[in-house]
Parts: C-alpha cells; sequence; structure tokens
C-alpha cells in the first residue's frame, strides 16, 4: 500500500487531496495518512496543504535495485542486483554467492568491514559513498586479470567525469587526492578462473573525512559542490563499463590503452615504488601493453606489473 501512495505521489504534478488517494486505493483517510507519515520517516520530503493536499518534493538518497534498474543499459552486468542495507564487504558477499549469474552487482549503502588494497581498511560509513562489487565469470587467461583493473578504472573515470583521472593501476583522484579505489579479487584453478570479483567504492557524498584521511581522500561531493543520485552513477558505471569489458574480451587490452594513457596522471611524473620488497625511482614514461607501467630509472627502462606507487605532488607525497 506504501508503494502504491507513494506512486500515486510520484506521478502527480499537483497537489494530492488524501480523500483522492483513499478513494482510489479503498483504504481510510486515516490510513493513508499514516503511510504518509512512514514515508516522510523513510526520508521522503512530503509537505500536506489544508484543502489542496499532498505533494512529493524529493526522494531520500535510498539504493535499491529499482531505483537502478531503469537507468541500465547493459545486457548482463547488474542485470541481477543483491542490495544490503549493511554488510561487512561486498567484496565478501560476492565471493560467497559466487553461484549467482556473471555480472551479479553486490552493493550495501554501509560496509562494516571494508576493504582496500594490500590489506588495507576502506572507509565505508552509511548514506554517502557507493559501496558495490562485481561479480564476472570471464573465459580470460589468469594474467589477464589485473587489466580488468585497468578497465575499470577508464569506466570509473568515464562515469565520474569532471577532473577525474587514473593514478596507476586503479586510484581515481581528483586533483592530489583520492575518490575512489578498486579492489579485484579472483578464484583460479591452475589455469581456469572461477571467477573475479571488482569491487568499487566512490566516495560520493561525503561531506568531512577523519583526520588521517583528510588530506588524502576527497568526494565528488567536496570536489564539485553538488550531490549526486548514487543510482545515477551506479548505473553509469555499469554502463561504461560493460562495452569497455565486451572489447577487452574480444580484443584485448591493447585497443583501450590510449584512453587509459589519456586519463593516467601518473605518467611524465616522478614515482617511488616499493616492489618486490625493494624501492624504484624513476620517471613514469608509458604503459605497457599489457597494462604495466614503464619507468626510466638510473639503471635503465623497466616494467612493474603491480606495486605500491607513491606519484610526485599526489596524496602529499612530495
Ligand atoms: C583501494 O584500496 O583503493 C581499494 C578500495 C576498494 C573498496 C571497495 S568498496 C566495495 C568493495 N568491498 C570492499 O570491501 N572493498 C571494495
Amino acid at each position: 500500500m506504501k508503494t502504491k501512495i507513494l506512486d500515486i505521489l510520484k506521478n502527480s504534478n499537483d497537489y494530492i487531496s488524501g480523500e483522492d488517494m483513499s478513494k482510489s486505493l479503498g483504504i481510510s483517510r486515516a490510513a493513508v495518512w499514516k503511510h504518509i507519515n512512514s514515508l516522510k520517516k523513510d526520508g521522503y520530503e512530503i509537505i500536506s496543504v489544508t484543502r489542496r493536499g499532498y505533494q512529493l518534493r524529493s526522494e531520500p538518497d535510498i539504493i535499491t535495485p529499482e531505483k537502478i534498474y531503469p537507468y541500465l543499459n547493459t545486457r548482463f552486468i547488474a542485470r541481477n542486483i543483491k542490495c544490503y542495507d549493511e554488510i561487512n564487504s561486498t567484496n565478501e558477499a560476492a565471493k560467497s554467492e559466487n553461484s549467482c549469474p556473471d555480472g551479479t552487482l553486490f552493493i550495501s549503502d554501509i560496509q562494516t568491514a571494508g576493504k582496500g588494497r594490500l590489506g588495507r581498511s576502506w572507509l565505508s560509513p552509511r548514506g554517502t559513498g557507493i559501496w558495490m562489487s562485481i561479480l564476472l565469470k570471464p573465459d580470460i587467461p589468469l594474467m589477464d586479470v589485473s587489466r580488468l583493473t585497468l578497465i575499470a578504472g577508464i569506466a570509473l573515470c568515464r562515469a565520474i567525469g569532471g577532473e577525474a583521472k587514473i593514478k596507476w593501476p586503479n586510484d581515481i583522484v581528483i586533483g592530489t587526492k583520492k575518490v575512489c579505489g578498486i579492489l579485484t579479487e579472483m578464484s583460479a584453478e591452475t589455469d581456469r578462473i572461477n571467477f573475479v570479483v571488482c569491487g568499487i567504492g566512490i566516495n560520493v557524498n561525503t561531506k568531512n573525512f577523519p583526520d588521517e584521511l583528510k588530506d588524502k581522500a576527497t568526494s565528488i561531493l567536496i570536489e564539485t559542490d553538488n550531490k549526486t543520485d548514487r543510482c545515477y552513477l551506479i548505473s553509469k558505471v555499469v554502463n561504461e563499463l560493460e562495452p569497455l569489458y565486451d572489447e577487452f574480451i574480444k580484443n584485448g587490452f591493447s585497443s583501450l590503452a590510449d584512453e587509459y594513457k589519456k586519463s593516467c596522471v601518473t605518467l611524465g611524473r616522478e614515482v617511488k615504488v616499493i616492489y618486490r620488497g625493494k624501492e624504484i625511482n624513476g620517471k613514469a614514461i608509458d604503459i605497457g601493453s599489457t597494462g604495466g607501467l614503464v619507468l626510466d630509472t638510473s639503471d635503465g627502462r623497466i616494467e612493474i606489473t603491480s606495486g605500491e606507487v607513491s606519484v610526485r605532488g599526489i596524496y602529499g607525497y612530495i
């Protein structure tokens, strides 16, 4: 009944009286009033004016599959959505529910144990960000999986738009601060991938960060002064991701490398890399055809495929 009342409010351009609603739904005016109050408690802004009735002014920024589906133009990504109010980590949920269809999207309003790369934790407060994981079942060689993260980086840059850029391999930054991180995990046998989980965390409407993150982290709201509809942004990300993923599966990373390079702020900068326990200093000069970072160092040119990269000028590294 509450959903029906909400539909009526959404579909009427003007005020709608309690009496009209009670007649068309066959319930009492008191019952209408009760449901309206319950909608208000859920965060819907509904105003009531004597002799005119009720009008819906704004909807709460809650994430539901019903709000995401209308925006989707994908074939399989996010066609099945598992939406949680609270969970430890959407990556963990996707891994334990790996029998779900290819492309299933796991999303939660809050993560109590959000995971970052290199064993770090990922701050995932309620109601402000996008904490989501996509379950994928690609038939590709094991060594290509890390490139999937690069593809996700391109999709995120396109979806967030504005000044969003990629810090190799897969942080999305605006200016000198991080707005989004990607954590890709997989389950595989010697020569066969069972599944890949691409976890994405976007700081969307975050107003403040704790002191320890203030200098390194930012949000779309802080950068643009605009509140973003999270469901719309989720759909934009997956709408961008799917064609990139299809292209990658068909033709590999090389056809996408140019766009990646254009968006990559690491290139042309001095970097410090912790790679296999060793510190390497050099200038980032290229992205290799397989997605590695090519460095010009005092020992010559080398290509690294993973590692912790500090880029001079970003996240306070000087
Ligand atoms: C990073 O360290 O940059 C990666 C952060 C990835 C965070 C996302 S939020 C959704 C998904 N679930 C997790 O526990 N982590 C990823």
